[in-house]
């Protein structure tokens, strides 16, 4: 069983982030694959900017997110990002996430979800270079929602039919994936120990 987590990847009042992931998690948890999918909500984390000062008054619950987040990702074979597009790229707080993470995402695969003019494409091409040095293998078909034509009045939300030939794609490389790269991990393990 493959455990794999959906990052809701917007924090912003009023987010589209809501509807599309959870339109992934049920399509998804549908197939009957040997995987179980939860959706892990950025929101939910109230993460410090990486680095910054924080107040003394809240350096504990900093900490604690920061934590809480770690151990959330690290728990997970393999990740569908919902990211949305802000300027041609990944969103700040999305980006900020993944920066305070480094092993607990290494060797593991991920699926790119995204929406925007251009269905988040720049957001996706972007996410690759941060993964390459996360060293997590992102699968080459991801599902993208044009804001013009999957959304009414760029907030309701009414994908197209089309959409599910690539979620099925993404699905079926993500845990091919995922699978290969738990084994690897494995397999260092017995070597280093
Ligand atoms: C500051 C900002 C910059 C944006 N830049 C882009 C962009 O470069 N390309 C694009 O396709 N959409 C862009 N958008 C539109 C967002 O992709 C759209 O608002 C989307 O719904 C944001 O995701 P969210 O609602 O889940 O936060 C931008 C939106 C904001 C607020």
């Amino acid at each position: 069983m493959l455990n794999i987590g959906i990052i809701l990847g917007s924090v912003r009042e009023g987010r589209n982030a809501e509807a599309v992931t959870n339109w992934i998690h049920d399509f998804a948890a549908k197939r009957g694959d040997e995987a179980t999918y939860e959706i892990v909500d950025l929101a939910d984390y109230q993460l410090p900017l990486l680095g910054a000062a924080v107040p003394e008054a809240q350096k504990q619950e900093a900490e604690a997110a920061i934590s809480a987040w770690s151990e959330k990702m690290a728990s997970f074979d393999g990740y569908i990002i919902i990211a949305p597009e802000y300027n041609h790229s990944v969103g700040g707080a999305l980006k900020n996430a993944l920066d305070h993470l480094k092993p607990e995402v290494a060797d593991k695969a991920a699926g790119l979800v995204g929406y925007g003019s251009l269905g988040g494409t720049r957001a996706h091409e972007n996410l690759r270079l941060i993964f390459g040095e996360l060293q997590v293998a992102d699968v080459q078909t991801a599902v993208t929602f044009s804001l013009m034509t999957d959304f009414e009045n760029f907030s309701v939300f009414k994908p197209a039919d089309y959409h599910a030939d690539n979620a099925n794609k993404m699905l079926d490389q993500l845990l091919a994936w995922s699978g290969a790269l738990k084994q690897v991990r494995e397999n260092a393990q017995a070597v280093t120990s």
